[in-house]
């Protein structure tokens, strides 16, 4: 046989169904809907509104906002020309919706904007559970507040999606990185603290000591994270606003019972965070240990064109993430939504009937399924079965003189004999009970 096509690694499809695709579960296309109506209903409860950016952006702009140096610009962009243009898929939304903000003026529209999104993120990473080439995020950015109740709101309405689901059992690891100003005095602390250790350093860490210090703080080496104990730590060089706002920040998650874990070499893999930065971790994830990451971005706007700052803060999360620890703590999810009635005919004459009565219940509202393919009456019950059909409506010869169909409850295999004008009426009321 041919091979077909397949699927790019790193990438998946959403069927109607749950499949295993080397050894993950991938979630129904129902699954997913169910998972994109929570979040929408939660944004909503916060006032958020929804932006949608084009998928496809000016490669320059996620080069500036998120940072040339960062691994997603420097290696995990999917970008390509066209003439003189220069895309990328983008790798992630805050800097689309940034640019979007800035566009379309959307300060004018007043007071504070929350937006947020839902969608597919693309990024050249090494595929593997939890960590897609293409993937999905939600997130929600506020726009427009210089205050710590954004960060503290954004944090809210973060872990209030979690708890839509039931997932209680996070943690929320905090920081601040500072104005403009703290992070390059740090990264000179961090050089010359690593200085004398060069020797000891993996190749990539000391490349990355030049290039981008802080990097070297999420290291994995055990040999290099024992180095990181007696490391200078970014919050003794922060400035005294941006602490302050921390400390507000950090009394108003108290206020709302917000319970988190502060730590201090928590930097993010974005370059755009000022101040607040934050990573929501559930301990089913293995390796892949971030649920969601955010943080405050006041000077991305300039990045991207603005004479003045733009105060934002934001968080986006993974929803194959949120999928992997739903399935850890056993939470079921739906799948094919059954339809309210299954079409049975019987010879040729009622197929041609049942074809035009499934337009008309269709037409009054009801979801209708029904054969094509002209099999026999017990390959047509059993497909009403496995579609989970309620009623089953069986039309043959005797059915069409009467213009009575045989309507079947597959739960009792109650049987009632229902006039065809009173169909739709009969399907869309209480399906008996066993008497
Ligand atoms: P991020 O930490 O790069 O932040 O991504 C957010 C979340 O997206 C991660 O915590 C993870 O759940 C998911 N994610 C990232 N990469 C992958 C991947 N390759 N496969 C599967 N899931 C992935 C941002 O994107 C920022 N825009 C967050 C933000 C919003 N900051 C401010 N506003």
């Amino acid at each position: 046989m041919k091979t077909t096509f397949q699927n790019i690694t790193g990438t998946f499809d959403i069927l109607p169904d749950t499949y295993d695709a080397d050894g993950t579960a991938v979630p129904s296309a129902a699954a997913w809907q169910h998972v994109e109506a929570t979040v929408r209903d939660v944004m909503a409860r916060f006032h958020a509104q929804e932006i949608r950016t084009p998928i496809l952006e000016p490669t320059e702009l996620v080069a500036r906002g998120v940072g040339m140096l960062t691994d997603i610009v420097s290696k995990e962009m999917f970008a390509f020309e066209r003439g003189d243009v220069h895309y990328v898929l983008r790798p992630e939304v805050t800097a689309p919706v940034m640019r979007a903000y800035l566009q379309h003026r959307l300060d004018q529209r007043g007071g504070v904007q929350r937006l947020y999104y839902i969608g597919p993120c693309f990024r050249a990473e090494r595929p593997q559970k939890g960590r897609y080439r293409q993937f999905h995020q939600f997130g929600a950015e506020l726009i427009g507040a210089e205050d710590a109740r954004a960060d503290a709101e954004v944090i809210a309405l973060m872990l209030a999606v979690y708890r839509a689901f039931g997932l209680e059992a996070v943690t929320l690891r905090l920081n601040t990185l500072g104005d403009a100003g703290s992070r390059p005095r740090y990264k000179e602390a961090l050089q010359a603290y690593f200085a004398p250790y060069t020797a000891d350093l993996s190749e990539t860490s000391r490349r990355r000591l030049q290039t981008n210090p802080l990097r070297l703080l999420d290291t994995k080496d055990e040999k290099e994270r024992r180095l990181l104990d007696g490391a200078p730590v970014l919050l003794d060089f922060i400035d005294p606003e941006s602490r302050a706002h921390y400390e507000t920040l950090k009394g108003l998650l108290d206020d709302l019972g917000i319970a988190y874990v502060e730590d201090p070499f928590l930097v993010r893999g974005l370059d755009y965070y000022t101040r607040t930065a934050f990573e929501l971790e559930s301990p089913d994830l293995g390796a892949q240990s971030a649920l969601a990451g955010g943080g405050r971005y006041d000077l991305l706007a300039c990045e991207l064109g603005s004479d003045e700052p733009v105060p934002a803060v934001g968080f986006a999360a993974g929803i194959e993430r949120l999928f992997i620890a739903l399935a850890a703590q056993g939470t079921a999810l739906p799948g094919p939504a059954p339809p309210d009635a299954f079409l049975v005919a019987l010879g040729d004459e009622a197929a041609r009937y049942v074809f035009r009565l499934a337009q008309e219940l269709r037409a009054a509202g009801l979801r209708v399924a029904f054969d094509l393919k002209g099999r026999s009456m017990k390959a047509q019950m059993r497909e009403a079965n496995r579609q989970n059909a309620p009623y089953t409506v069986i039309i043959g010869q005797d059915e069409l003189a009467a213009r009575r169909a045989q309507v079947k409850a597959m739960d009792t295999g109650m049987q009632a004999g229902v006039a065809f004008d009173d169909l739709a009426a009969y399907l869309k009321g209480p399906v008996p009970a066993r008497t």
